[in-house]
């Protein structure tokens, strides 16, 4: 491993290197994380809406593949309070140092996890929630630009919202959507950011537990395929956003891809997760092992698929990152 790269945010969370890799629900599982982590970037595992179990087993699995540190990722708005009860005290029972939340900033879980003795990172898509959750004492905020896959909070682009996030607050603010390079790493820090946060980079890699068709889709896909839409809305809140590849489901719905909820569509199964029914119009994306159409289901990917061209292990996605943000620098330099 070359040189860390050593700003606030790997103060906060005691990794090498600035690069958080995103806690996706379904796709990020501890492989992942473990990979992550153990190449000195800090890995999630993304749990929203699992059960605790579940997320005790993940949570034992890095720890038995890296003795680095890693963070838990949930969503408390979209998630049926009683589970969420269940999976907080997962969290803390096994004592997880940092919980990434995403979506409504909510205070009271901030106070709860760091009351527990978690370092609280929350993700948001507007200067007013990043000061909201500043406010509610989080130790960093990482900032959602639109360009991003997954679900999407932000509603500009990530250059323009993170500088202005930046001055907002005074704890150290993390890049997220559109990042996957190192020179994209350079360009955050330099709009004042002290870290990026990056999924669909990460999709794309062999310890992630996506289904190989999705990793295919994302490593296929222009940055114009990643369409930004609400028809994948059975099973979170009405009018969720979020950036999912060009499929039949978007085609269909290519001149209507915004304004719907869960209600609009009919549950009409399409594929199986083990014994779990997987609905089109679902917000599920092709996992390993699921069975049945993979086409139709949600292909999370951000506009930063462009730039992917082939599934690699993780740990090399973070080495090339932290090379090629040195070589990056160099060339800045260069022109002084
Ligand atoms: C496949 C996928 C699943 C995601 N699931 C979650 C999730 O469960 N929780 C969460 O906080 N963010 C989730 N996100 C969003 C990420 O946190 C992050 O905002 C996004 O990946 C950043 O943009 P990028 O995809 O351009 O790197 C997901 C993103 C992707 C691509």
């Amino acid at each position: 491993m070359s040189q860390p790269v050593h700003t606030r945010l790997t103060k906060v969370l005691g990794c090498d290197y600035p690069i958080i890799q995103a806690g996706m629900g379904g796709p990020g599982r501890s492989e992942l994380c473990a990979a992550v982590s153990s190449a000195g970037a800090f890995g999630c595992i993304g749990m929203v809406k699992e059960k605790p179990e579940l997320i005790r087993s993940e949570i034992e699995a890095v720890r038995g593949r890296t003795d680095r540190p890693f963070g838990v990722n949930l969503v408390p708005s979209v998630t049926d309070p009683v589970l969420l009860e269940e999976e907080l005290e997962v969290c803390f029972s096994e004592r997880v140092k940092v919980i990434v939340f995403f979506w409504d900033v909510r205070p009271d879980l901030v106070a709860r996890a760091r009351a527990a003795g978690c370092k609280v990172l929350y993700q948001v898509g507007s200067v007013a929630d990043a000061i909201a959750a500043e406010r509610a004492a989080a130790d960093a905020i990482i900032c959602q630009g639109v360009e991003a896959g997954g679900h999407v909070r932000g509603k500009v682009t990530s250059m323009v919202l993170l500088p202005q996030v930046v001055d907002a607050v005074s704890v150290p603010v993390v890049g997220s959507g559109g990042f996957g390079s190192g020179a994209s790493l350079v360009a955050a820090l330099a709009l004042g950011a002290e870290g990026i946060h990056c999924g669909t980079v990460f999709l794309a890699t062999d310890e992630c537990y996506a289904h190989d068709y999705h990793k295919q889709r994302v490593i296929d896909a222009a940055s114009e395929d990643a369409i930004y839409n609400d028809v994948f809305a059975i099973g979170w809140p009405p009018q969720s956003p979020v950036r999912t590849i060009e499929n039949s489901v978007t085609k269909q719905y290519e001149n209507d891809l915004l304004g719907h909820g869960p209600d609009d569509f009919p549950l009409e199964v399409i594929a199986r997760d083990g014994d779990d029914a997987v609905y089109r119009f679902s917000t599920h994306s092709p996992l390993r092992g699921m069975s049945g159409e993979m086409e139709p289901l949600a292909l999370y990917a951000g506009q930063v698929c462009g730039q992917i061209k082939q599934v690699r292990p993780a740990g090399d996605v973070v080495r090339d990152m932290v090379n090629d943000a040195r070589h990056a620098l160099a060339r800045l330099r260069s022109l002084e």
